[in-house]
Parts: C-alpha cells; sequence; structure tokens
C-alpha cells in the first residue's frame, strides 16, 4: 500500500467513528493535497467538502480529524485552519519505498487492468514511395511509448503500420517511371529516386495534358491486378519498406502488422453493402457519401462518382477488420492533429452502423514539427530527412564521448543509443498537441530536459553502484541514513512512479513520463551533490546505495516506456 493509501485508509477509518460513509477510499486518496511547503506537512486534507455533509465549520472538523486519524506511518496530525496536516513517518515510507521497487524491480509500478485484452494501435503509417516525415516520426515515437505504457498496464498493444500504398498517385509514378526511371537508381536510393521521379511527372505534366490521363489508366490496371501494374507497385512498395526499415531499426520500433491501405482492397465492397444495408448512403453529385448532419459535420465521403473508393473507405474497412481480427478494448490512431475531422467522421460513421465498440475508438492527435517557426514539410525543398537527423545526432553524440570519455568501451553502440534517444526525447518531452521546435543544441546536450541528461543521470547512477560494490540484497536502511530532505524528494518522486504511469495511460500522453524521468533525474543529482553516498561507514553507505539503486531502477523503467535505452556507462 502506498503512502496515500495510508493516510486515505486511516481517514476513512476516523470518519466511520464520525458516521460518515459518503467518502470512499478513493475518493478520499484524490482528496489528498501536497502542502504548499514542507514546514506545513508532507499531505494534507481539506475539510470543506465534508463540511457540507457535517453541517460543522471547516476548521471545526480538521481539529477532531486530527484527534481521530492514527497510522504508523504518522508522527503528526495538526489541524490548520480548514486543514488537516499530516506529518509522515518518512523512515518507514522510504523503507517501504525502497523495498517495494527491491522487490518488484521493472515491474513496478505493473498494473493488471488491460486483462491481457488487444489493443490496436496505428502508428507511424508513411506514405510509400515519398521520405519518411518528422509528422511520421512523431507518430512513430509517441504511439510506440503509448503501446509500452499499455502493456505495463496489462494490455496487449498492437502496432499496426497503415502505410499509405494505395491511391491515384501510384498510377503517375508508373507512368513517370517507364518514361524516365532508371532501375539501378531506384535499386541505390528507392524513395529519393522515386520522389523526384514524381516531381517530374507533375513538371511534365503541365507542358503535356496527357500525361494526367495515363496516370488514371494505369491506376485503374493497378486496381484491375494488371501483372505489369501490380509487379511496379509491389516493387516500388518493397524499397520503400526496406528504406523506411532502416529508421525502424534506428528507433528500435518494430510492428505487429505492416497491413497498408491496399490490403483493405477486396474489403471495400463489404462496407459499401453494408452502409447501403443499413440505409446511410445517399447520392451527392453522382458520388457516395454518409451524412453527418446531425454531427455538425461534413458528410463522409464513401465512393467518388467514377467508383473509386477513399482514404475514409479504407479506415472503414480496416476498423471493421481490427474489430474482427483483435476484439479489441479500444482502438487508438496516432495521427496528426490535421486529421482530426476525418477520425471524426470514421467513428461518426461507424457508430450510425450501430457499432457499440466505436466508442472505445480512439483519436490521439499530435501538433507539428517546426523548425524556425515553420512546419518541416518534405515538399517545399527545406526537406530535414529523417535519417540524416539521426546520423547527424549519433555522430555529435559520438564526438562528445570521444572527448568526455575516450576509453568507453562500447563507444558506437552508446552513440546510437544515446543520439537516437535524445531524438526521441526532445519529441516525448512535451505535450503530443504542442509544435515541437526541431532544435540541435536543445535536443543534444547532456544539462536541461534532454534525453542524454537522463540518460547519464543513470549512468552515473550506475557507476556509483559499482564503486560502492553494491549487493542487491534485501535493503535494510541504517537509522538516519537516508535523513535529509534531499533523499526525501527522491523517495517522494520514487513513490509517485506508478501515479505518474497511470495518468500517462489515462490521457495516452507520454510526456508525463518524460516530464518525470527529468524531475527524478534533477533530484536524484542534487541527493548527490550534496550526500555523501559512498560513505566510510558501511552500513550507511550501503543504505544510500539502496536508494541510488531503486533511482536506478524506475530511471531506466520510465525511459524503457519512451523508448529509449539506459546504457550503463557513457
Ligand atoms: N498515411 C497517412 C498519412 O501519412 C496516415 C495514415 C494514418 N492511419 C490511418 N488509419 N488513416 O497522412
Amino acid at each position: 500500500m502506498s503512502y496515500k493509501q495510508q493516510v486515505a485508509t486511516s481517514l476513512h477509518a476516523a470518519l466511520q467513528k464520525l458516521e460518515i460513509a459518503d467518502f470512499s477510499l478513493e475518493k478520499l486518496e484524490e482528496m489528498l493535497e501536497t502542502p504548499p511547503n514542507p514546514q506545513m506537512g508532507d499531505i494534507a486534507f481539506p475539510c470543506f467538502q465534508l463540511a457540507k455533509v457535517l453541517r460543522k465549520a471547516p476548521p471545526q472538523i480538521a481539529a477532531e480529524l486530527a484527534g481521530l486519524v492514527k497510522s504508523d506511518y504518522l508522527d503528526k496530525v495538526e489541524a490548520v485552519g480548514p486543514y488537516m496536516n499530516v506529518f509522515l513517518n518518512r523512515s518507514l515510507v522510504t523503507a517501504e519505498v525502497i523495498g517495494t521497487i527491491a522487490k518488484e524491480g521493472s515491474s513496478y509500478g505493473n498494473r493488471s487492468i488491460g486483462q491481457g485484452r488487444n489493443v490496436p494501435i496505428d502508428l507511424s503509417s508513411p506514405n510509400i514511395a515519398k521520405p519518411f516525415s518528422m509528422g511520421h516520426l512523431r507518430s512513430t515515437v509517441i504511439g510506440n511509448a503509448i503501446a509500452n505504457i499499455l502493456e505495463k498496464h496489462g494490455y496487449r498493444p498492437v502496432r499496426i503500420n497503415h502505410l499509405g500504398d494505395w491511391g491515384t498517385q501510384f498510377g503517375k509514378l508508373i507512368v513517370a517511371y517507364k518514361r524516365w526511371g532508371d532501375e539501378e537508381k531506384v535499386r541505390a536510393k528507392p524513395i529519393k529516386e522515386l520522389l523526384s521521379l514524381y516531381i517530374k511527372f507533375h513538371e511534365e505534366a503541365e507542358k503535356d495534358e496527357s500525361l494526367e490521363e495515363q496516370g488514371r489508366e494505369w491506376f485503374k490496371r493497378l486496381e484491375d491486378g494488371d501483372e505489369e501494374a501490380r509487379q511496379l507497385w509491389q516493387w516500388f512498395r518493397d524499397e520503400s519498406l526496406k528504406e523506411f526499415m532502416k529508421i525502424y531499426k534506428l528507433l528500435g520500433v518494430s510492428f505487429d502488422s505492416t497491413h497498408g491501405e491496399a490490403f483493405y482492397n477486396d474489403k471495400m465492397d463489404r462496407v459499401v453493402r453494408l452502409l447501403e444495408e443499413k440505409d446511410l448512403l445517399v447520392e451527392s453529385n453522382g458520388a457516395l457519401v454518409v451524412n453527418l448532419d446531425e454531427y455538425e459535420m461534413p458528410p463522409c465521403l464513401i465512393k467518388k462518382s467514377d467508383g473509386a473508393t477513399l482514404y475514409a473507405t479504407r479506415d472503414l474497412a480496416a476498423a471493421l477488420y481490427r474489430h474482427e481480427t483483435y476484439d479489441f478494448a479500444k482502438a487508438v490512431y496516432v495521427v496528426g492533429n490535421e486529421q482530426r475531422l476525418h477520425f471524426q467522421q470514421l467513428f461518426r460513421v461507424l457508430e450510425k452502423m450501430g457499432y457499440e465498440w466505436a466508442k472505445e475508438m480512439y483519436h490521439v492527435p499530435f501538433g507539428m514539427m517546426l523548425k524556425d517557426g515553420k512546419k518541416m514539410s518534405t515538399r517545399k525543398g527545406q526537406v530535414v530527412l529523417l535519417e540524416e537527423v539521426l546520423a547527424q545526432a549519433i555522430e555529435d553524440v559520438g564526438k562528445v564521448i570521444d572527448e568526455k570519455n575516450p576509453q568507453l568501451a562500447n563507444k558506437e553502440e552508446v552513440a546510437r543509443q544515446v543520439g537516437v534517444g535524445a531524438v526521441i526525447f526532445h519529441d516525448l518531452k512535451n505535450f503530443r498537441l504542442n509544435d515541437v521546435n526541431f532544435s540541435w543544441e536543445e535536443m543534444l546536450t547532456f544539462e536541461g530536459e534532454t534525453g542524454p541528461y537522463v540518460q547519464y543521470t543513470h549512468a552515473r547512477a550506475c557507476s556509483l553502484l559499482r564503486k560502492g560494490g553494491y549487493r542487491a540484497d534485501t535493503p535494510d536502511i541504517a537509522e538516519g541514513a537516508l535523513d535529509s530532505s534531499e533523499a526525501w524528494t527522491v523517495v517522494t518522486l520514487l513513490n509517485a512512479f506508478p501515479d505518474v504511469v497511470d495518468r500517462a495511460r489515462e490521457q495516452f500522453d507520454p510526456s508525463q513520463v518524460g516530464k518525470y524521468v527529468v524531475d527524478l533525474a534533477q533530484a536524484f543529482n542534487k541527493y548527490y551533490a550534496n550526500v555523501r553516498i559512498l560513505a566510510e561507514d558501511e552500513q550507511i553507505k550501503h543504505s544510500r546505495l539502496h536508494l541510488v539503486s531503486a533511482v536506478v531502477t524506475v530511471l531506466r523503467e520510465g525511459l524503457r516506456l519512451l523508448g529509449l535505452a539506459a546504457p550503463e556507462e557513457m
């Protein structure tokens, strides 16, 4: 039981003595606050809500409660105005928090609420034959962290890469390749080459109107299963995916499914039929749409006048498929904020089709990646290619290591872990809906709120354990060894970790964990600066190392949830 729960339990017992049953344990725990300054106690309980039930003034209630609330965990209970303030028995709490973490290790904070149920998470989902954009990077790292967090709470995440591998642009690409393409070049640098073919197509199409028509024809052939068209498409897809895989490998992200949009081609007729049966399709200028007037949304386009299906139709088919395949507890889509309307429409159409489970579908939107205040786009020439960003980060970190720790054993591996970690953390430390300002300095410094800072703190703590000859036995905390305000701050943070992961899961918000590991790293560094951890006295030293070990465990687990490695030396 955490100490907050302990306090809530004794409060609960006290209220029973006053014959009040309106407040559950959970409710009481929620009502507990942290006093503005530590001199006032560790936990405060405001009595305003009780005042209504008891018809007494809050200060009077606070005074009564202060006399009734008792537990081993509490040194002192005081009434201060309308608040009941609690002073914890810090050594007891400290021993308990450290003991729990030592026992549970990386499963500290695990929960079973997911009951092993599936949660498909649509993440990354780049478009074939186009560069992997910053938006896709955001989706990949945010989605991967959400998957890790859900897994910690007993869900089974299914990472799905819903590749953009279908659409009229593939007809154009085939035309361009047949005219100007060079197999060798495509093989060598697929994305770059396919992108320039696509650009060339548009340039030439301005002079030669027949090109657009040919593009449409080739797309039609592709849809009808024409052998040549199919083979080219498959090849473009394979080559592009090979290139994306390099990025995923660096990021340490893998997928359970790479069914892209094309996978749903043969599943579209059924969607249209179901919509028809449910009487939801209406004609509008020759196209078929689902009306969403009652939600004050524009209609959802299902079939164009030429019979072609759309992005939304494929997402409907994908939703049905995921529900049937995974019988999911929730379905999550980590896609940029600019597609908000698309997903609202999608979920409303599913609701209109009568699917209860549509209520458990979540669009998890995120903001843009900006550079110098402008959107980082892949089209406008100011492209920052992701692979180059990662390579640069790794190189820069490598230089720092060469300078500071040239003897380091596996330098390259560590440079990769820290360089990539810097890029991931730079994204995850802010609430996802905020735009991220891409900044090398901010990303790579070993001080401040960065991945390298947290990783470095973790490595420092590991090195303390090595130097001190730490033995991971059952913690036995020597009296007074951890009596300092710096140690107490670390302990309260360690204790808060499960709550932090809870909030991160509820809000699909990895930044809660990102901010938390920075706070813990800062608190630990302050402790390190003010207390001699490797003390002369063997017992005191070992007690302090137990705290250090708990910090290592929680930092490492926090970093893992975010998708970062935690090297032991750097
Ligand atoms: N390929 C799309 C894009 O880059 C993202 C796909 C998101 N997932 C989905 N199920 N619609 O914009």
